[in-house]
């Protein structure tokens, strides 16, 4: 599903061709007003740098369009395998990265009433671009996002904690005090579903792998909520028979990892539990045990929170208003930002390079 980016690209990439040599006889007679440092690939790759910051021209925004100044952008697992062209959606080249992110108007066209100058907005659809500091976008490729929330907690709502509200929501029917059980727990998504989770009064079992400091982190997810904190290895050797004395089998099951982890998971779901993976990790595939499906009729699902924004994309409203929960549970103190490491725009190599480290917090790209 190649050249997924549309009009936000387009203008730029016709100056970017039009700008070289023959540029004034060509087809791209309009004049640049404005210019942004953009993080740009041109070749897909194992490696990651591929990435180069360019500046990049536009032209006067049109009647429906906006001008945005980017203000901070994470860098996501899925911006690296759309970088190194394993993602199921890809850009068509020159590409610039990233999927989420905030912005702050600056312009907007004479027709645009959905957003006014100074509204902090983020992108709708995956394949935005996000890594760069303005852009120019159609006002309907955006949602708002009130201007009382962290500037942390804007950047990184759209992605990981949508994924969690939706997962938690759209599954099972979960009332307060049943359970629910997620590996990776320590993900951006994994830390959104355990505050998420206990603002709805669902109790939370959080698989991690093992690590140096795992007590401490263990601490800091209990700190947001979780429940129960286990390393892999643990569940392994002790199952969850203590815990199960507290609370009632998992009816639902979170996995982001794969592999044995994503069948630790499911082996632990009450019958007719449902585990519904959404990433894979360790890039294995799933180990499912067959006695699981056979006596304990378990559903195995899917999700992709790309294809259900597309499929709802006509529905701004509903679309907004998962943002608009999402905000209220930040300015509430329900939901906080993941654990994160701000990094300068310009040293946009070193966020990509500890993104693909083992035990790294989420890294958040700071334009202004
Ligand atoms: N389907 C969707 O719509 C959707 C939406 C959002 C996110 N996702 C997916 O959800 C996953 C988490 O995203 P995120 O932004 O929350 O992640 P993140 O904050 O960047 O954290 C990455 C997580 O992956 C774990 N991890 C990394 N390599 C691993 C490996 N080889 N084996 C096991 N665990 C590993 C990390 O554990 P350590 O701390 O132990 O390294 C950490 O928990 C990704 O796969 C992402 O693509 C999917």
């Amino acid at each position: 599903m190649r050249g997924f980016f549309r009009g936000v690209l387009r203008a730029q990439r016709l100056w970017v061709q039009g700008g070289g040599p023959g540029w004034g006889a060509g087809y791209c007679h309009w004049r640049p007003i404005h210019s942004c440092s953009a993080l740009v690939y041109r070749r897909h790759g194992p490696d990651l740098d591929q990435l180069r910051m360019e500046q990049w021209d536009f032209q006067a925004i049109g009647p429906h369009s906006v001008r945005l100044q980017m203000l901070a952008a994470p860098v996501n697992p899925a911006d690296i395998n759309m970088m190194q062209g394993t993602y199921p959606i890809l850009p068509e080249f020159p590409a610039v990265g990233g999927n989420e992110g905030v912005g702050e108007v600056v312009e907007v066209g004479d027709e645009v009433t959905s957003v006014r100058v100074g509204d902090w907005v983020l992108p709708v659809d995956a394949g935005f671009g996000t890594w760069r500091t303005e852009v120019v976008c159609e006002a309907t490729e955006l949602l708002r996002a009130p201007r009382d929330v962290s500037l942390l907690g804007a950047a990184t709502i759209a992605v990981n904690p949508f994924t969690a509200y939706r997962m938690l929501h759209d599954f099972q029917q979960l009332r307060p005090g049943d359970t629910v059980i997620q590996n990776g727990a320590n993900s951006s998504v994994g830390q959104a579903v355990i505050q998420i989770a206990a603002a709805l009064g669902l109790r939370t079992i959080n698989i991690v792998r093992n690590r140096p400091n795992y007590e401490g982190l263990s601490a800091d997810l209990k700190a947001m909520g979780a429940d129960y904190v286990i390393t892999e290895e643990e569940l392994h050797r002790t199952g969850l028979g203590l815990i199960l004395q507290e609370v009632p089998k998992p009816r639902l099951g979170l996995n982001c990892v794969g592999g044995l982890s994503g069948g630790l998971v499911l082996s632990h779901l009450d019958s007719g539990g449902t585990l519904v993976t959404y990433g894979g990790m360790a890039k294995k595939p799933l180990q499912i045990p067959a006695k699981s499906l056979i006596f304990k009729n378990i559903s195995l699902k899917g999700f992709w929170m790309t294809q259900w924004k597309r499929n709802n994309r006509k529905d701004l409203h509903l679309l907004q208003s998962v943002v608009d929960a999402l905000c209220a549970m930040l300015r509430s103190g329900q939901l906080t930002p993941p654990r994160c490491v701000l990094v300068p725009f310009q040293q946009y190599a070193q966020a990509i390079q500890a993104t693909v480290q083992p035990h790294q917090p989420k890294q958040v790209l700071l334009m202004q």
